[in-house]
């Protein structure tokens, strides 16, 4: 499958891959590129059918670090399969990557995250009824440890790295549904009740399927509404695209000083 990588950049083995959610795409103009493939041209890639995904994979270096860019993700709504980053997970770890940095877009619960806000996720919750892992197997593989999923070493480092880029970062817990229809002010406040700081439609699949491919894992939100409820007001993908496009600059600043220093 990573046939087609290695030939437009032999040699190339990225640590690091990024994945940049909604509103974030941006991030690759910080990239020295070295090589751009379009996933339709990559076996085991998604389609994206979400207009602001892009749907690319952008290969160079921010710093020192060679990093692998998944410009764009597939997500379990879009054609009830939370498996769809599968196989460009398994590439990624195949080209050599040790560590996937995920980004999205996400509501927030706390009030003193108001949109605009960035939150390092330390957990998340998965109560969706669905895996990316539904019939993988046989084999005890596909039982993979949840627990400090999201690396606390690696944790750290991006807060020190938020720190150094005078990026206020927040840490807390992720909760993941299926989407695409925006959750009822009821699940958003049984969300509370059960631990959640953000809520979004992604990257909760991606950590099972990075964790099931030995892969380490660090993420951020970007806060661009506050959850439905929290305060009055309706939600829209429009309103997304905007808070996200307008505070992407902190994230882009926050990843670059994390990249720059990832030894
Ligand atoms: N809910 C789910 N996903 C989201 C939200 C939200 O409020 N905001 C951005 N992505």
């Amino acid at each position: 499958m990573i046939d087609a990588i290695t030939r437009v950049a032999p040699g190339f083995k990225p640590k690091v891959a990024v994945i940049l959610g909604s509103g974030l795409g941006s991030f690759v103009e910080d990239v020295k590129q070295v090589a751009a493939l379009p996933y339709a041209d990559l076996p085991g890639f998604p389609l994206t059918t979400v207009g602001s995904h892009a749907g690319r994979l952008v290969l160079g270096h921010v710093g020192p670090t060679p990093i692998a860019v998944l410009q764009g993700r597939a997500h379990y709504y879009e054609r009830g399969r939370a498996d769809e980053m599968g196989g460009a997970i398994r590439a990624i770890a195949d080209l050599g990557c040790e560590t996937l940095v995920q980004t999205n877009a996400a509501g927030s619960l706390r009030l003193d995250m108001p949109p605009g806000s960035v939150m390092a996720i330390s957990d998340h919750i998965n109560f969706a009824g669905v895996n990316p892992l539904f019939g993988v197997g046989p084999g005890d593989s596909r039982f993979v440890d949840m627990v400090d999923a999201y690396d606390p070493a690696l944790l750290k480092k991006l807060l020190a790295a938020a720190r150094q880029a005078n990026v206020t970062c927040h840490d807390g817990v992720y909760i993941f549904f299926s989407g695409p229809s925006f959750e009822t002010p009821a699940e958003i406040r049984a969300a509370r009740v059960l631990g959640a700081d953000a809520v979004g439609m992604s990257t909760a699949p991606e950590t099972i399927l990075a964790r099931h491919a030995g892969l380490k894992v660090v993420a951020l939100s970007l806060m661009t509404n506050y959850a439905a409820g929290l305060v009055p007001g309706v939600l829209g993908h429009e309103q997304t695209l905007a808070v996200a496009g307008a505070a992407s600059g902190n994230v882009r600043r926050l990843l670059r000083t994390f990249l720059e220093h990832y030894g």
